[in-house]
This record gives structure tokens, sequence and C-alpha cells, in this order.
């Protein structure tokens, strides 16, 4: 079983980051971020990103969930900024006004979507003519990249090959999301790839400490306690660095035009 987005207890998970300088960057290649007026962020998590987008000048964000416990937290993580709002919503039917955005982002989320074609939809309903639509999730292609000192993650697969499988079955493939995307009217579809950081940590025992935590919300749900501890000297004896150690995650952006 994956993470219950509903359980006060996750509540925190996706708003005690900050966006990553690389992610900011990729953005504003991919879009005029100086002409959107209103940007909608659907799966907005804590907010880290609606965040994001009003920093780089959008004067209007809106961030939707389908999680109360997380939009009361994204609520608080954003209390500063005025210009941020959050609305209960799901995916594929927001209840928001049609053709009303500028910019469209969904982060993370198309992995927790069997339906693409019925989220794609409601995002094209969303997006005002010449809009622009943000998608960004990891395939497994970028998951299952080899383990090195920067790409934790795929050590995972390397001792639990049985992970791989899990893996796939979770997550779509480029070219699905390509033709959905198409399928359902978007033009000028293009796919990018971005190494994003994900977390530094200060000391390798910081990193096995924060592995230890992520059982509930990534693939090491699927491991056991005893596992995890192979898992973690495994690390161990793989990683040559002891301090500073920077984190990255392989992701695949997409972006598209209404
Ligand atoms: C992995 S988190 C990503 C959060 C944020 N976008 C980020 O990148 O930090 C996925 C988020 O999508 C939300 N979510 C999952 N399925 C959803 C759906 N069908 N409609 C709306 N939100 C959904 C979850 O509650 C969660 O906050």
């Amino acid at each position: 079983m994956g993470i219950d987005f509903h359980n006060k207890k996750n509540s925190k998970t996706y708003s005690t980051r900050k966006a990553d300088k690389s992610w900011i960057e990729a953005i504003k290649k991919l879009v005029p971020i100086e002409n959107v007026s209103k940007a909608l962020d659907v799966g907005c998590g804590g907010g880290i990103y609606c965040k994001a987008l009003s920093d780089m000048g959008v004067p209007s964000v809106t961030g939707v969930d389908f999680s109360k416990a997380i939009l009361k937290e994204a609520e608080e993580n954003c209390k500063e900024y005025k210009n941020i709002s959050f609305k209960y919503g799901n995916a594929f039917d927001t209840d928001l006004e049609s053709d009303c955005f500028d910019l469209l982002l969904e982060r993370a989320l198309i992995h927790h979507i069997n339906d693409l074609y019925a989220c794609f939809k409601e995002a094209y309903r969303l997006l005002k003519k010449d809009g622009y639509y943000i998608v960004q999730d990891r395939t497994p292609e970028d998951c299952l990249l080899e383990g090195d000192e920067t790409h934790i993650r795929g050590y995972f697969f390397k001792l639990f090959p049985r992970l791989i499988e899990k893996e796939i079955d979770r997550r779509h493939n480029g070219q699905t999301v390509i033709e959905s995307l198409k399928y359902v009217g978007f033009r000028d579809v293009i796919e990018v790839k971005l190494w994003e950081i994900r977390k530094v940590h200060e000391t390798k025992e910081e990193l096995f400490k924060d592995l230890r935590n992520r059982t509930g919300r990534s693939i090491l749900y699927e491991i056991d306690d005893k596992e995890l501890d192979k898992l973690i000297k495994y690390i161990d004896k793989s990683i040559n660095i002891e301090k500073n150690i920077v984190e990255k995650d392989r992701w695949t952006i997409w972006k598209a035009v209404k």
C-alpha cells in the first residue's frame, strides 16, 4: 500500500522543503513566466511549488489537492503569501471555472493517477487558449537509473530487484504521457529531463535517518525493517563520501500548450 494522503500523520510530508534552483531554472526555460498572470498547481501538496511560482513573479496562484490534511499544512506553509489560495478538489474534477489559467502545474501527481485521459482532459478545460501545461513525474526509466553517490534511489533496485516491477507498475512511461496529451488536444508537446537535488545530507548518518523515515511514502514501503537495515549497510559500503552527500532524483517534465 502507498502513502495515505488523508492521514494527518503524513500531512507535513510535502511542505518541509523548498523548490530546488534547478527546478526554477527549468520552468523558466519552458514557460515565459513573465506572461503568466494566473497559475494553478493541482496535487499541490504542502504548497512548495505554489510558493516557488509566486516567488518567480506569478501574481495569482491557486493550489488544489484532494487531501484536507495536506491542504491545512499548505495554508500554514504559505500564510505569508497573500496571492496564493487553496481549494479542496480532485484532479479529475476540480470544480474550477473553464479557460481560466495561463499555467497549470502537476508535479509528482500522475503516478497516483491511473486514468491519465480524465486528468489531462480536466487540465485542458481549465487552461486558457495558448496556456501552458507542465506535468512532472518520474518515469520507470528515471527511477531505474543505476545507483551512485548522488542517485541513491538506484541502489534500492540493485539490492532488491523485485522492486523493479513494482516501480514500473506504478509509473507512466514517457510515450504514454505524450500520446495521452496529444489525444486530449494539446499541441507542441515536448519532454525534457531534469536532475533535481532532493536533499543535501550533511553526513551519512543523516542520509540513513532520512531513508528510515521514507518508508511510509516511497517504494521503500515494500521492504521490511530487516531489509531496510541491509539496504543501509549496502549504501554505506557503496558510497565513499562521508559528508555533504548531494542526493538527486531524475525527473521528466512534459510541456504542452492548449
Ligand atoms: C507526491 S505529492 C506531490 C506534492 C507536490 N506537487 C510536490 O511536488 O511537492 C502528490 C499530491 O497529490 C495529491 N493527490 C493525489 N491524487 C490526487 C487527485 N486525484 N486529485 C488531487 N490531488 C491528488 C496528494 O494528496 C498529494 O498532496
